[in-house]
């Protein structure tokens, strides 16, 4: 498959692709350019640097699987746009939060001690000890704006500190905070008005954009310094000018621009400035963590697998008991959908049994759909797109658990849909030590067989001989049964013929079976 790397990233994750795809590093590129090129790829990885939006996605649309972004921040991804054309979009969100933290830490030091402005004046030769008296951090109050990853990795760091924490996160547990000993506040008013320095840590969303304003800035201590290693346009930089220049607070140091690169900022005169050119995640072992872990999960999108990090995938993170079932799903969905004749109406059910009971299946049951659409679809289906497809189909998924089963008392997946005449059809699959799938029920029968590339399902009332007619019929379009099994509701009653094949049957020998 190609891959188009499109912001620089570190060279052992440009490697990892190298090997199983054709991968073109072409950095810098215009939108106009992007736009001709997205339709050629099967993959695209950005940093910060370009912006993915909704036209490029549309001109990769079809042939574009994944947008996947070496660092943390998706806000140069149109996620929405991507998914719906079916695209993943996916981060590598852990790999440079320690970076951007310890950045954090750097910042909040040399803005307290103006150790840039110090170094400055000593490099031009002017000795000026007393021009640079700072102020000491211990005792002193923090104000974290958003206490997710980064934030509270800062509270941690700053805690050893001896500094008090305070933080405005409307999204997290209080028992978290509690943990890291910091005091959630209710509102931002209150962190601002209490914080020495106050530190920024949240997504750039609609809700953030421009949240630090002029008002907001007011209500800081004019003792206070504010630190921004998020994004730039949280913080108006304008007001922050401003406020800097007229005393509403002491001091900023800033790792993130509105506009990057940022050559030119009302801040950059400012003697109560510390800024550096958004170098949060650049250390050698962010960069080298970022580039691996998307690279990981390109192969992962490419191979039409979960990729944990994905964001515009329903499901959330996936564990170990679950994802070793991922396969399995999507075989049942595609089985049943088969059996079904193709035509399905209305619900499709997915029911996790045993210890899948006792976690969230969320993932099983939209790997499922995606099978049942993706038998019947010309169209790539993902579990991006598959719930507005199934949408579109007026299928819908309904989710059971059941910890106890009588029938299978392993752990399973069973699957129904309904057929146009309304006929239920179930498949159910399990998996044996090793992770070795199982299809443990057909049409409600059960059986015991390992799933291989061509299989053929046959139904029948149990007599004699059917056996021999069936294996008469295949040997003559010379296609050999690697092995069979018969499961029956009773003798005499519904039999099913589970033949496992080592070639595919044409339709007219399918046709003569039957
Ligand atoms: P995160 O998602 O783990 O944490 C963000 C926190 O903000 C969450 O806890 C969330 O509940 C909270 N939040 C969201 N909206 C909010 C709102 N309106 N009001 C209050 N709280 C809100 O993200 P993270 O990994 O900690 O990253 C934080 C920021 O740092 C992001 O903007 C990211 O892009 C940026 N970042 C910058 C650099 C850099 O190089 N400077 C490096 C990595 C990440
Ligand atoms: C991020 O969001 O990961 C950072 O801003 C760093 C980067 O852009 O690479």
């Amino acid at each position: 498959m190609h891959v188009l790397i499109a912001d620089p990233i570190a060279a052992e994750g440009v490697e990892l692709l190298s090997r199983h795809h054709q991968v073109d590093v072409k950095t810098g590129l215009p939108k106009q350019d992007l736009v001709g090129l997205a339709g050629s790829y099967d993959a695209i990885v950005v940093r910060s640097q370009t912006t993915i939006d909704a036209d490029i996605l549309a001109a990769g649309a079809g042939r574009l699987k994944v947008v996947a972004r070496a660092g943390v921040g998706l806000d140069n991804v149109d996620v929405e746009a991507a998914t719906r054309h079916g695209i993943v979009v996916c981060n590598a969100p852990q790999s440079n939060i320690v970076s951007a933290a310890e950045h954090t830490v750097a910042l909040l030091l040399a803005v307290a001690r103006n150790i840039p402005q110090a170094h400055t004046a000593l490099t031009d030769g002017r000795w000026e000890r007393s021009s640079w008296t700072g102020t000491e951090v211990q005792g002193k109050v923090l104000g974290i704006l958003g206490l997710g990853r980064i934030g509270t990795l800062v509270a941690q760091r700053c805690h050893a500190f001896g500094m008090h924490l305070a933080a405005y996160d409307p999204f997290v547990a209080p028992e978290h905070a509690a943990r890291l000993g910091v005091d959630l506040h209710d509102t931002i008013e209150e962190v601002l008005a209490l914080a020495d320095f106050v530190t920024v840590h949240l997504p750039k969303t609609p809700d953030t954009l421009g949240l630090i304003d002029t008002a907001m800035l007011a209500r800081m201590k004019p003792t206070a310094r504010l630190l921004n290693v998020a994004r730039g346009s949280i913080v108006d930089e304008d007001a922050l000018a401003e406020a800097l220049r007229k005393g509403t607070i002491a001091g900023a140091a800033i790792d993130v621009f509105a506009t990057e690169p940022a050559t030119d900022s009302p801040l950059f005169a400012l003697p109560n400035v510390v800024v550096t050119p958004h170098l949060g995640a650049s250390t050698a072992e962010a960069q080298d963590r970022a580039a691996v872990q998307v690279a990981e999960y390109v192969e992962l999108a490419l191979a039409g697998d979960f990729v944990p990090s994905a964001v515009n995938v329903p499901g959330g993170p996936v564990n170990d008991l679950i994802r070793p079932y991922l396969p399995l799903a999507e075989k049942l969905g595609r089985l049943v959908t088969g059996l079904a004749g193709g035509g399905l109406d209305g619900e499709v059910t997915v029911e996790c049994a045993g210890e899948l009971a006792d976690e969230d299946c969320s993932i099983l049951g939209l790997t499922a759909l995606r099978g049942v659409l993706a038998a019947t679809s010309d169209e790539p289906v993902t579990l991006v797109n598959t719930p507005g497809l199934a949408e579109g189909r007026g299928l819908h998924l309904k989710q059971i658990t059941t910890r106890h089963s009588e029938a299978h008392p392993s752990s399973h997946i069973r699957v129904t849909v309904h057929d146009r005449d309304g006929q239920a059809i179930t498949v159910g699959g399990s998996l044996h030590p090793a992770h070795r799938e199982r299809l443990i029920e057909v049409w409600s029968t059960p059986v015991d067989v390992e799933p291989t590339r061509h299989m053929a399902f046959l139904r029948y009332r149990d007599r004699p001989g059917i056996i021999g007619v069936i294996g008469s019929i295949l040997a003559e379009e010379q296609v050999n049964i690697a092995s069979a099994q018969i499961g029956r509701s009773a003798p005499g009653g519904d039999a099913v013929m589970v033949l496992c094949l080592d070639q595919p049957v044409s339709r007219p020998t399918l046709a003569a079976a039957a």
